[in-house]
């Protein structure tokens, strides 16, 4: 226990530190001109972007202090530090894919890169973590549930799938918390909740036969949640800067991190369930069945002061098959606003952007920027609730735990 007390001691550092720094380095951001201007206001004054990097650096500094705290024991006996040690190697392995995903996400917020290069640039920042993957563990099997036993047995080894799963769960955690957002507070909000549910998961297991790998989640999650609270506390409504996709990117990376080294990608993902659900319902347009614009945040009314859904026209008959049937499908399932007869002939379709911000906006009608952030946070907290009865409860009707 010794170990994660004073982890959690120096995360108190850490959060402290990064109160004192965002306010001080606020100016620096903006002379080098990484700001946003804040498209839900009146005003439209330039905000600093990119301030995930100040609280990804302090999250890294302070780790890497507190390298020396769960290793000491080698050190006092005389028994150096091996690198052949399993939890060292793979600390220090994910302590190199968050920095290269911090890189990476700042990379991408000064050239601004496109979608495809988002892609590619989290499966290599995941590669130091596979890498020892296949090193320390190199186990691909997964256990079956108890129903499907009779045909495929206890378990079933997936072999280089199960890379591809990692590979893919990493490239998602980052993307789907960047896609998920717009709104003041919601990036980093999101992230908290999650990071809460992961820790308070951990803390659970630490009483149970694999606490060490939960222990190992601990050292990262209490720090990651350290320096995000402090934040969002300038990034909650109405906010004095922006996270960049630098924080979406390495909080991503730091979720996959410790999911799947603590072996619980599972429920990680069922922390996720409102950004898988915010990703299947984005797809036709990620994937340009129909035209995505480069903004989807919904339209501000500067009359009312409140977020309205936001559309995008375009001409039904130009677009593809997966197209067309995209827009029937959620017309005929009432999941889009879909109005035909726009534009200036009348030929066009004017269809609400497809992300879980308008999907609220369109079910509980026009609201206050913060009354919807508490709306999506207040969803991510059922959700977690929602991942703990299954993984308790039910999960002993599917598994032997
Ligand atoms: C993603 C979304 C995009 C959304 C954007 C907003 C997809 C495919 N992309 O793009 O639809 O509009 O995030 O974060 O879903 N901003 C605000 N208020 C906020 C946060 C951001 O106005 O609370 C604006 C600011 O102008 C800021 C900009 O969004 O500068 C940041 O956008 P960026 O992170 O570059 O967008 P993407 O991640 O590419
Ligand atoms: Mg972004």
């Amino acid at each position: 226990m010794w170990p994660v007390v004073i982890n959690a001691l120096m995360s108190v550092a850490a959060y402290f530190a990064t109160l004192k720094t965002i306010p001080r380095l606020k100016d620096m951001f903006i002379r080098a001109n990484l700001c946003g201007i804040d498209m839900s206001k009146t005003k439209k004054e330039r905000i600093p972007e990119a301030q995930g990097v100040v609280t990804g650096c302090i999250f890294l500094i302070t780790l890497f202090l507190f390298i020396p705290v769960p290793f000491n024991q080698h050190i006092t006996e005389k028994n150096y530090v091996n690198l052949t040690d399993n939890e060292f190697v793979e600390m220090l392995a994910a302590l190199l894919s968050i920095c290269c995903m911090l890189l990476l996400g700042f990379v991408d917020d000064v050239l601004d890169l496109r979608w495809r290069h988002k892609l590619l640039v989290a499966t290599i920042a995941s590669l130091p973590l596979l890498m020892v993957y296949y090193v320390n563990f190199n186990s691909t099997s997964v256990v079956v549930p108890k129903p499907f036993r009779q045909w495929c047995g206890l378990t079933v080894d997936l072999g280089w799938l199960f890379y591809v799963y990692m590979g893919m769960l990493a490239v998602f955690c980052t993307n789907a918390i960047n896609i998920l957002a717009g709104v003041n507070g919601l990036e980093v909000g999101q992230s908290v909740v999650i990071a809460c549910s992961v820790a308070a998961f951990n803390l659970v297991e630490l009483f149970g036969g694999l606490w060490r790998t939960h222990q190992f989640s601990l050292f990262f999650m209490l720090p990651y949640l350290a320096t995000s609270v402090a934040l969002l506390r300038f990034n909650w409504y109405p906010s004095q800067v922006f996270v960049g996709d630098t924080f979406c990117y390495f909080s991503g990376m730091t979720f996959a991190v410790v999911g799947i080294l603590g072996h619980f990608s599972k429920m990680l993902l069922l922390f996720f369930i409102p950004q898988v659900a915010n990703f299947l319902y984005s797809v036709p347009q990620l994937f340009h069945f129909i035209p995505c614009p480069r903004h989807r945040l919904p339209r501000y009314n500067a009359s009312t002061d409140r977020l309205e859904v936001s559309t995008t026209r375009f001409r039904l008959s130009q677009q593809g098959v997966l197209g067309r049937a995209s827009v029937g499908l959620l017309r005929a399932l009432r999941l889009a606003h879909v109005e035909e007869g726009a534009g200036e002939d009348g030929d066009q379709v004017e269809c609400s952007n497809l992300t879980l911000l308008n999907l609220v906006l369109l079910w509980r009608g026009p609201m206050h920027e913060e009354s919807l952030v508490r709306h999506l946070l207040a969803l991510q907290v059922v959700c977690s609730l929602v991942a703990f009865v299954i993984r308790y409860p039910i999960a002993f009707l599917f598994y032997d735990i």
